[in-house]
């Protein structure tokens, strides 16, 4: 037992991942609220009624009503201390949204009952898979008509190549929809539409007490169901959950509040709390007594009355205290950890103290980089975040050449935090600026910022190609990767040679013709 452990084991920390209109800010509200931590529903975000998320920061997210950045909400219930790291629902997502993943141990997917799972959940949960954490299913929007729940359960198994396991089983849906059987506990969360819940104890899924209150084909369906589930279904098994091999699967409807209070308490017991991390100096146990931490990502202007850039650390290890010394282990400078924040919404409140699992927003003077490590008494590197590819591209042009200096702090500032990705031509003498990011969206925030805070004005022309790889291997004469108007080499921000492509055919035909070469996905950070 270490120190910390007490502090490490109520600890949760999770990212939930869904496709735009799942329900995520519905489900992230109605935790909030069992947790106390608001107080009103629609405090989150009210999109019709025009308010605005408490997690919407830029201005930009006010002007069209969605939230860019991902924030951290923390809140408390029963004992637990739980950070929810909130990745964008809009359509177009950044880097940001998978490396908010990185600070994560565990995520929730959300799938809405009618859609099953959709393209966003599908990037998302690749990025998850990566990582190897576990994932929870919440099926959502149980009170409108969807799929078959069995059908789901095949899509989530043939689609993601994940075997699942349900904790609970709908009992009816949309206008039938009378509740989900508890298969631990042997009970129904009764669901009536407009009045409150209440549990039906029962000896298993063909006791008469559920015929009487739900009729003859329900009941008969329930039975019939839980059998083929209990004879055929994936067991439920600790071990394969927490290697991300299965996903414990739970139904309910956010908008009604139905089903959440169970999944919540479900899930805070089979989660797990925040585990050791890998270090290039080995394993780092979240219970040890020196402090350590990354930072997963930086968020300039914030709160534009204060001009400020806050770095998002996630804490690995120890015990932060407010004021504390430590290693900024790539600078080799030691750093005072002087007022950091934590979030919830929009009032920032200055942290005393936090653990492993914590996430604190540091001010920031341009100390820091996405992938950093800080650490108490000692120098090593918590593993590198890594760099997504980019599927959307556009070439660069400052209009006011007298705004040079201005253009480059711009630039290199909104790369250190991540968002965008940039590159150089040096082919035939054109030296041209590209920029690249992972969701379409980032250019306008960046075109935004690079107005509001460096007062330079942009040329943006978009460029057709799809996606990048980074080449490894011997490349002794670049211009034999380029298919004019469909490939083209490019240098990344550390110089690394990268093939920007408009198809897949390219990319496959370049690997056909240079078995020597390597074109990669993903580069380190
Ligand atoms: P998102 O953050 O994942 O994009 O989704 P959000 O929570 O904004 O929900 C998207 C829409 O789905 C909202 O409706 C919301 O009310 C609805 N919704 C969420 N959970 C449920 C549920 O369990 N059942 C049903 N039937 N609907 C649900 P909207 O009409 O777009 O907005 P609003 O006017 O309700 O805010």
């Amino acid at each position: 037992m270490g120190r910390y452990t007490e502090q490490v084991e109520k600890r949760r920390t999770f990212a939930i991942i869904s496709h735009p209109d799942a329900g995520k800010t519905t489900l992230t509200e109605k935790l909030l609220l069992f947790g106390g931590a608001i107080r009103e529903a629609g405090s989150v975000k009210g999109r019709k009624a025009n308010k605005h998320a408490a997690s919407d920061w830029m201005e930009i997210e006010k002007q069209r009503g969605i939230s860019v950045t991902s924030s951290v909400l923390e809140f408390r219930y029963q004992g637990c201390h739980i950070n929810i790291l909130d990745t964008p629902g809009h359509q177009d997502f950044s880097e940001d949204t998978y490396r908010t993943l990185a600070a994560a141990d565990s995520a929730v997917m959300l799938i809405d009952c009618a859609k099953g799972v959709e393209p966003q959940t599908i990037k998302l949960f690749e990025a998850c898979r990566m990582r190897g954490i576990p994932v929870f299913t919440f099926v959502n929007k149980l009170d409108r008509q969807g799929k078959d729940p069995l059908e789901l359960l095949e899509e989530i198994e043939e689609v993601l190549g994940m075997r699942s396991c349900p904790m609970n089983w709908p009992v009816g849906m949309g206008a039938d929809f009378c509740g989900v059987y508890d298969r631990e506990h042997r009970r129904i969360h009764r669901y009536e539409r407009g009045q409150d819940s209440y549990v039906l104890e029962t000896d298993g899924a063909d006791d008469g007490r559920i015929r009487e209150d739900v009729g003859d084909v329900l009941a008969d369906r329930l039975a019939e169901e839980i059998e083929l589930l209990d004879v055929a279904g994936d067991p439920f098994d600790m071990d394969a959950i927490w290697a991300g091999k299965l996903t414990p699967v739970f139904f309910g409807s956010a908008v009604t509040n139905f089903g959440v209070e169970p999944f919540l308490e479900s899930f805070l017991d089979i989660a797990p709390a925040p585990g050791a991390r890998e270090s290039d100096q080995g394993s780092v146990e979240p219970d040890q007594e020196k402090f350590s931490g990354f930072v997963f990502k930086i968020q300039a202007n914030m709160n534009p009355a204060h001009r400020d850039r806050i770095a998002f650390l996630r804490i690995c290890s120890g015990r932060y205290e407010r004021g504390m010394a430590v290693n900024h282990v790539r600078t080799g400078k030691s750093i005072k950890l002087a007022l950091p924040q934590q979030f919830m919404a929009q009032d920032r409140s200055a942290v005393e103290e936090a653990y492993a699992g914590d996430v604190v927003g540091l001010f920031d003077t341009g100390n820091f980089q996405v992938g950093d490590t800080l650490c108490e008494g000692g120098k090593f590197r918590f593993e590198r975040l890594p760099q997504f590819p980019p599927e959307h591209f556009i070439r660069l042009t400052n209009k006011n050449a007298m705004r040079y200096k201005q253009f480059q702090k711009g630039i290199n500032q909104l790369v250190e935090e991540g968002a965008i990705q940039l590159y150089h031509t040096f082919m035939e003498g054109i030296d041209e600026l590209y920029i690249g990011a992972v969701g379409e969206l980032q250019f306008q925030v960046f075109e935004h910022r690079m107005k509001g805070e460096y007062n330079v004005d942009l040329i943006m022309d978009r460029l057709p190609f799809r996606f990048a790889r980074w080449v490894s291997g011997e490349v002794s004469d670049p211009s034999r990767l380029v298919y004019r108007g469909h490939t083209r080499c490019v240098k990344d921000s550390r110089d690394r040679l990268v093939v920007l492509f408009t198809s897949e055919f390219y990319l496959s035909t370049l690997e056909q013709d240079h078995p020597d070469l390597t074109f990669l996905k993903l580069a380190d950070g």
